[in-house]
């Protein structure tokens, strides 16, 4: 399955409004009720340092689960659901109580996450060459303002 991104960004701002009771995403975010969102996207499940994951979603992450657009549009469904299926057991849980159901709001808000990440955004030849730097573009900005921060803080 391809394309997840093909959702509309701003929409899904709005969307993400929800998600920001408990998650963070950008510059400078940091770990909330959830897991910092920012490049999630081609991250292995469970491995946001310094965040305390649940049991099963640790589990899922060693087990080799990586978040694409694809798994982020079915775990948005049902997280519980999601991880059982994928750990194929039943006693799995997770920490995320919240689901979206709407498939609108799910193609939406990871077109939102997907201007927040650098990897596996979007299949290859749906990629233009112009919004791939523009994207790149971006990122390098926001992780040459983060390093600068680093240094910033340690000379303070
Ligand atoms: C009520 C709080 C809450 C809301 C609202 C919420 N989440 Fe979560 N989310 C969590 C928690 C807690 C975890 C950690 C799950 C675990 O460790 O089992 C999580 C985990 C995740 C993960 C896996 C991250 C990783 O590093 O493995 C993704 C992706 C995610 N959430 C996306 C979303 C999106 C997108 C929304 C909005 C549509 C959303 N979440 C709304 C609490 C929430």
């Amino acid at each position: 399955m391809t394309g997840y991104a093909d959702g509309d960004a701003e929409a899904g701002a709005k969307i993400f409004k929800k998600c920001g009771a408990c998650h963070k995403i950008g510059e400078g975010a940091k770990n909330a009720i959830g897991p910092v969102l920012t490049d999630v996207i081609g991250r292995r499940a469970g491995t946001f340092e310094d965040y305390r994951y649940g049991k099963s979603t640790k589990a899922a992450g060693e087990k080799g689960l990586v978040w694409r657009e694809e798994e982020i549009f079915k775990y948005l469904v049902s997280p519980k659901k999601f991880l059982r299926a994928y750990l194929d057991t039943r006693k799995a849980k997770s920490k995320m109580k919240f689901k979206l159901k709407s498939e609108k709001d799910r193609r939406n808000v990871i077109a939102y996450l997907a201007s927040f990440s650098m990897k596996d955004s979007k299949p290859w030849p749906q990629r233009t060459p112009i919004r791939q730097m523009m994207r790149y573009q971006k990122w390098l900005q926001r992780q040459t303002k983060q390093w600068l921060q680093i240094r910033l803080e340690k000379f303070a």
